[in-house]
């Protein structure tokens, strides 16, 4: 495979080659060094009302079976394949007081441990630690549960940035809304869709509706470990729009906060509330667009104005569907970055390189 290599200075970088979204060996190292070390949002400690919480790493891409449990407000995540011969343990979300494999009789406790192993009474150097479940680890952020096989993205100055800047937001009144949840599948590269969400150069080309509520000209991207945080404030006359200062660190009337976690996670603050979008590859040419709804007590999200969430996402969508076309022609390798807007996308594309090698 050929190496990649960005120069660190955007000045003279070139962007990534197009065989990296075209090259079935790259995407399948990107799902190995990169989603593998990679953290993902689950659920939401109110979601996960039961005690057992069956679910898929990242479907389709690792399809990794896992299991949350709770046990006295403690939440654990499991492997979800049986010690023995490889049984999936749970398949629905309930209520249980310990994990039985329905194919032999193994019972589990909810921190993993092996309690009964029916017919092994006679089995010599059994049980072992091996033939407890293995323990994946977890991350309780605000609301939020995380996992990851082998965690080695480390997200922590993105969460300390939020905590920093939207220090009174309410999280505690956030609530998961499925009405205003959507998913969506886009024939294009999971790396198109996040360069995409990482400048907001293409603003007033793509999104006249946004491009009206915000003060472009006020335009920020800040570069963090492993993340971006991009903003902008709203435009004067239309305070109401913006995250309310009581929730902020600042008295500046900001439109919404833009937090991407590399890979594939964006947090979006509005003054209604959180939107979560979670980037799920399928193939080298697929991709699963999660938007996860988050609204403030009994605010919704707007859904009518030529702003709304579902309106932007189709002009970015159909932009996104034509690059993955035009990556793929014998004229086009690779192009330029501008220094002024495109500093989100050459951090990205470094972390790229940088996980890869
Ligand atoms: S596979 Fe679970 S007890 Fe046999
Ligand atoms: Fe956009």
């Amino acid at each position: 495979m050929k190496k990649i290599s960005i120069n660190k200075d955007i000045h003279l970088a070139k962007t990534l080659p197009s065989f990296f979204y075209l090259d079935n060996d790259y995407y399948q190292l990107s799902i190995k060094k990169i989603f593998e070390s990679s953290w993902q949002i689950i659920t939401d400690i109110n979601s996960f009302k039961n005690n057992i919480y069956p679910f898929t790493f990242l479907e389709d891409s690792i399809d990794e079976p896992l299991l949350l449990t709770k046990k006295n407000n403690e939440i654990i995540s499991l492997s979800n394949v049986c010690t023995h011969r490889g049984n999936i343990l749970c398949e629905d979300s309930k209520s249980l007081k310990n994990i039985l494999c329905k194919y032999h009789g193994r019972v589990f406790n909810f921190s993993g441990e092996l309690i009964s192993a029916p017919g092994f009474e006679n089995v010599k150097n059994f049980p072992t630690k091996k033939d407890n479940l293995y323990q994946s680890k977890i991350k309780i952020w605000k609301n939020f549960i995380l996992t990851s096989l082998s965690p080695k993205i480390n997200l922590h100055e993105i969460f300390k940035d939020i905590e920093d800047r939207l220090n009174l937001y309410p999280f505690e009144k956030i609530k998961y809304d499925e009405e205003s949840s959507k998913t969506y599948y886009i024939d294009a590269h999971w790396a198109l869709y996040c360069e995409n969400y990482l400048e907001g150069f293409h603003v007033p080309f793509i999104h006249h509706g946004l491009n009206r509520d915000i003060a472009l000209n006020t335009y920020k991207t800040i570069l963090l470990k492993n993340g971006v945080l991009q903003y902008t404030l709203s435009k004067s006359n239309e305070k109401k729009i913006g995250i309310p200062s009581k929730y902020l660190n600042s008295d500046e009337n900001v439109y919404a906060y833009y937090y991407w976690l590399f890979p594939n996670m964006m947090l979006n603050f509005y003054s209604w509330g959180i939107s979560i979008n979670i980037i799920e590859p399928i193939s080298k040419n697929k991709t699963r667009i999660k938007f996860l709804s988050y609204p403030i007590d009994n605010n919704i999200q707007p859904v009518k104005l030529d702003s709304s969430l579902d309106k932007v996402e189709k002009e970015d969508q159909a932009v996104v569907l034509n690059v993955q076309k035009g990556i793929a022609s014998m004229f086009y390798n690779r192009g330029r970055y501008s220094s002024k807007h495109e500093m989100g996308v050459h951090h990205f594309h470094r972390l790229l390189c940088n996980y890869l090698n």
